[in-house]
């Protein structure tokens, strides 16, 4: 459905996506996951036409954006990161522009704009202004605008940024049956539980590279160790770093000195923890918080770059 390769491209002599390279295949769900600025939306423009790549190409369906634009317009729905939808018109109004402007006849539009509203469970507020919804309604019905003109490729911008849970719930829902009904879908998010609940392959995006491709758990399979042993000491003390560092099933750790606690990644669960436990009471130190966390995508991230995910 979609080949995206080594695409490339610079504001102000800054390279922000720095030769960005992933497919997606018919009736999958693909996640890219980043942290703010990583260059997702960039990323999602040049896809979608809206931006032209510096270099590299993108195709949709073996057409090339370059060579095809508007053929690929049609194929594609966008739910842009910043809502666009026009404040003074209701509901309903909305979505038949936006059908319109993706090629629907008027009448085409207006049929099609009351399966879209019953869709997105906004039906009752069809001839209601847009301006008096809330953020959650307007969330929705931007998607149901992308998803007027039917698209094969559904890509979608961070959709539940700064919204209320019950619509954000419905959101996920919504795409999730859609990808299951056979729609091919790009979600992009700095939310790790999102893209776990919704796509089977993940890109993980930072600073303008993809620097993990793949399913979740070949994702998580690569992480050193996996599980991590997270601890909140009485003190700090280097002394117990050291000695821990010295222990074969600790892969690495992640010191929080203000707050003494250690995040330590062990190859294997076993009695890791008793015996960092008895490491730090060795030393005179009390252990006052324990927890245990399964490797996941944060945990990957992390360790790729000694960042988190969200700041
Ligand atoms: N039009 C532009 N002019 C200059 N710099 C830009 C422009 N658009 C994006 N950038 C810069 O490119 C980088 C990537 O931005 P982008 O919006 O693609 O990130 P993102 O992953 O979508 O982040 P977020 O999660 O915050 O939406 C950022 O450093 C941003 O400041
Ligand atoms: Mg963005």
């Amino acid at each position: 459905m979609l080949a995206v390769q080594n695409i490339k491209k610079s504001f102000n002599k800054k390279e922000v996506v720095k030769g960005v390279t992933f497919s997606v295949e018919k009736g999958e769900a693909f996640g890219l996951l980043g942290p703010n600025g990583a260059g997702k939306s960039t990323t999602i423009s040049m896809i979608c036409g809206l931006l032209a790549s510096d270099s590299g190409d993108i195709l949709v369906g073996g057409a090339s954006v370059k060579s095809s634009p508007s053929e690929i317009k049609k194929k594609i729905g966008i739910v842009p990161q910043e809502i666009a939808l026009y404040p003074t018109m209701s509901a309903r109004d909305n979505l038949i522009f936006w059908g319109r402007m993706y090629g629907l006849s008027r009448k085409e539009a207006k049929i099609r704009s009351e399966e879209v509203l019953e869709y997105v469970g906004l039906k009752d507020k069809a001839t209601e202004k847009v301006e008096t919804f809330s953020g959650g309604m307007k969330r929705r019905i931007n998607i149901g605008a992308a998803l007027m003109h039917e698209p094969e490729l559904l890509i979608m911008d961070e959709p539940t940024v700064g919204i209320d849970p019950q619509s954000r719930n419905h959101i996920l829902e919504t795409v999730k049956e859609l990808n299951q009904k056979g729609m091919t879908v790009i979600y992009t998010s700095h939310y790790m539980e999102e893209v776990e609940f919704l796509c089977e392959r993940i890109g993980i995006i930072d600073q303008g590279k993809v620097i993990a491709l793949g399913t979740r758990s070949d994702l998580c399979s690569r992480l050193a160790g996996g599980t991590v042993v997270k601890i909140g000491l009485s003190q700090f003390s280097d002394s117990l770093v050291a000695e821990l560092n010295k222990l074969d099933f600790i892969e690495k750790i992640i010191s929080d000195r203000d707050e003494a606690r250690l995040e330590i990644y062990v190859s294997s669960k076993g009695n890791a923890a008793a015996k960092i436990i008895s490491a730090a009471s060795a030393q005179g130190l009390l252990v006052q918080s324990l927890e245990l966390q399964e490797p996941n995508l944060e945990t990957l991230f992390l360790q790729l770059t000694g960042r988190s995910l969200r700041d």
